[in-house]
C-alpha cells in the first residue's frame, strides 16, 4: 500500500497527521538543547505568510482571509520540519543553530509557504497547439474531442511514449512548476485508458515522485475519455474501468483518489456515481470534473458520494453549490482552462464562499485546456476575473489546496511540525503577488528544508 503506507493515511481518513515519530523528535530537539535546533533559518522576511491557526479544516468565508502575517517574521527549520516560527528576534532566541546551518535573509521579501498545486493532467506526451488555431477558427472542445482530436489524440501519443520518456518529460514540467513555487503536485492519469496503459502512467507518477523534490500524489483517471476501442459502448467502457482498471490499481497502491470526466456527452451522472461508488469501496476518495462546459449535477453528485473535492464547477448550480459546503466538499477552481478555451465564463467564486464552501485553486496543467505550469498566473487570473481577493488566492493555493490532497495536516502553512515547504517572493507586500502578470517573482523555494530554487534558478543537489 504505496501512498497509505507513505503517509499514514487512513483510506477514509480526510486528514493527515504528522507521524508521531517525527513529532517526538521535534519535541526531544527542545528538550535536549537549551534552544530548539535548526540547520535553515528564514530571517527577516517584509512577510511572513504562516497561515497559521486553531483550524484543522479547510477554510471557508472571511477565515480565508486571515493570513497570519508576522512583518519581520522568520521561519527555521530542521531538516525536513519547521520548529520555529514567529517574530525574528523571538526565532533567534528559540533557536541554536547548527554549525551547518544556512541562513537566509529575506529582507524585502515575502515568504510563504510553497504553493499546492492540487489538480493536474502533467503526464502525457506530444502537444496540442493546433487546438488554439481550430479554437481561433470557431471549433469548440467538445466538437474537436468527437472528431478524434482533443483527449484522444494526447491519448494515442502517450501510449505510443516509453515508461522512460514520460519520466523525462513529466520530470521537465515538475522542474517549471518548483521554479514557480510549486511544491505538491497532484497529478491523474487518464491519457492511458486501458489497463497497461493507465498502470504505464500512474507508475510513472509514482517514479516522479520519487524522484523529483516536488511530492506528487497520484490519481487515477481512467474515466477521463472513451477509447477508440469502446466508441458508442460507453457502459461498457464504465464496466471495464470498475472490474479491471480500479482492481489493478489498488492493487499495486498507485493513487489516492479516484476522478471522473462528468459531462454532457462524456460520463454520466449515473456513470460517473457508480465509478466513484466502485472507487470508494477500494479506498480511493472520490473527485470530479463537475459541470465543466455545461451544468450536469456533478456538484450535486460530488456531495452525495461525499468527495474530497469537484473540480471546474463553472455551470454549477446554486443547489449543487449550497450541498457542496453542505458535505465539505472542497471547490477547487481552475481558471487557466476558461481563458484558455475562451469560455469567458469562469466558476462563481464568491457563490461558493458565501454558501460557506472552502475553495481552492490549481493550475489543470494538461495539453489541451489549460498549458501553463504556473500557480502564478492562475493568481492572476482568479484575481482579475474571478475577482477574489489576494488573501482568499494564497489560502487557497495553499492550505485549502492542500486539504483538498488530504495533506492539511502537513503542509499548507508555515507552522511548527509541518513541512518545511517555503517560497521566497520577489515581493514587500503578498498584495502584489497575483497584481505583477506575466513574470515569475520567484526568488527562492526550500523543499522539506533543502534550497531547491535560487535567485530564480534549479539548485543542483
Ligand atoms: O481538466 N476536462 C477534462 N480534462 C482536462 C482536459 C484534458 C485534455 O483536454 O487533454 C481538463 O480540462
Ligand atoms: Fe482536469
Amino acid at each position: 500500500m504505496y501512498w497509505k503506507r507513505r503517509y499514514g493515511v487512513a483510506a477514509l481518513d480526510h486528514c493527515v497527521t504528522i507521524p508521531a515519530l517525527v513529532m517526538e523528535e521535534i519535541l526531544l530537539m527542545g528538550a535536549k538543547e537549551s534552544g530548539v535546533r535548526a540547520n535553515l533559518l528564514v530571517e527577516n522576511a517584509s512577510e511572513l505568510i504562516t497561515l497559521a491557526s486553531d483550524i484543522a479544516r479547510p477554510r471557508t468565508a472571511s477565515s480565508m482571509r486571515e493570513l497570519a502575517i508576522i512583518k519581520g517574521g522568520s521561519v527555521a527549520a530542521f531538516n525536513e520540519h519547521i520548529v520555529a516560527v514567529g517574530d525574528a528576534s523571538k526565532v533567534r532566541k528559540e533557536i541554536e543553530l547548527t554549525s551547518d546551518a544556512k541562513i537566509i535573509n529575506a529582507e524585502d521579501m515575502v515568504v510563504l509557504p510553497g504553493f499546492v498545486d492540487p489538480h493536474t493532467h502533467l503526464v502525457f506526451a506530444g502537444s496540442r497547439e493546433g487546438e488554439f488555431i481550430q479554437r481561433a477558427e470557431g471549433k469548440t472542445y467538445l466538437e474537436i474531442l468527437k472528431s478524434g482530436g482533443g483527449i484522444l489524440s494526447t491519448v494515442k501519443a502517450t501510449r505510443e511514449a516509453a515508461r522512460s520518456r514520460l519520466v523525462a518529460l513529466g520530470f521537465k514540467h515538475l522542474d517549471i512548476m518548483m521554479s514557480h513555487g510549486t511544491t505538491t503536485v497532484e497529478i491523474k492519469s487518464g491519457y492511458g485508458l486501458s489497463v497497461d496503459e493507465e498502470l504505464k502512467i500512474l507508475r510513472v507518477i509514482r517514479e516522479l515522485n520519487e524522484l523529483h523534490p516536488i511530492d506528487v500524489v497520484g490519481t487515477f483517471m481512467g474515466a477521463h475519455a472513451v477509447p477508440p476501442e469502446y466508441t458508442g459502448n460507453t457502459e461498457g467502457y464504465v464496466g471495464y474501468v470498475i472490474d479491471h482498471m480500479l482492481p489493478a490499481v489498488d492493487k499495486e497502491d498507485l493513487a489516492e483518489f479516484c476522478d471522473v470526466f462528468c459531462e454532457k456527452g462524456i460520463f454520466s451522472i449515473s456513470q460517473s456515481r457508480k465509478i466513484l461508488k466502485a472507487g470508494l469501496a477500494l479506498g480511493f476518495l472520490p473527485k470530479i470534473h463537475a459541470d465543466e462546459m455545461v451544468f450536469s449535477g456533478g456538484a450535486e453528485l460530488a456531495a452525495e458520494v461525499g468527495a474530497i473535492s469537484a473540480e471546474h464547477l463553472m455551470y454549477a448550480s446554486n443547489e449543487g453549490i449550497r450541498r457542496m459546503a453542505e458535505s465539505g466538499v472542497i471547490a477547487i477552481f481552475l481558471p487557466g482552462a476558461s481563458f484558455t478555451l475562451g469560455l469567458q465564463r469562469y466558476a462563481d467564486a464568491k457563490a461558493f464562499i458565501e454558501a460557506g464552501c472552502p475553495i481552492a485553486l490549481a493550475t489543470d496543467f494538461n495539453p489541451g485546456t489549460s498549458p501553463t505550469r504556473s500557480m502564478q498566473f492562475i493568481m492572476n487570473l482568479a484575481a482579475l476575473e474571478m475577482k477574489l481577493h489576494p488573501a482568499e488566492i494564497i489560502c487557497a493555493s495553499t492550505f485549502n489546496a492542500a486539504y483538498a490532497l488530504n495533506r492539511g495536516n502537513l503542509v499548507g502553512s508555515l507552522e511548527v511540525g509541518k513541512l518545511a515547504d517555503i517560497v521566497i517572493m520577489d515581493v514587500d507586500t503578498y498584495l502584489k503577488i497575483p497584481y505583477q502578470l506575466g513574470i515569475n517573482i520567484v526568488d527562492k523555494v526550500i523543499k522539506k528544508g533543502q534550497l531547491v530554487i535560487n535567485e530564480g534558478r534549479r539548485v543542483v543537489l
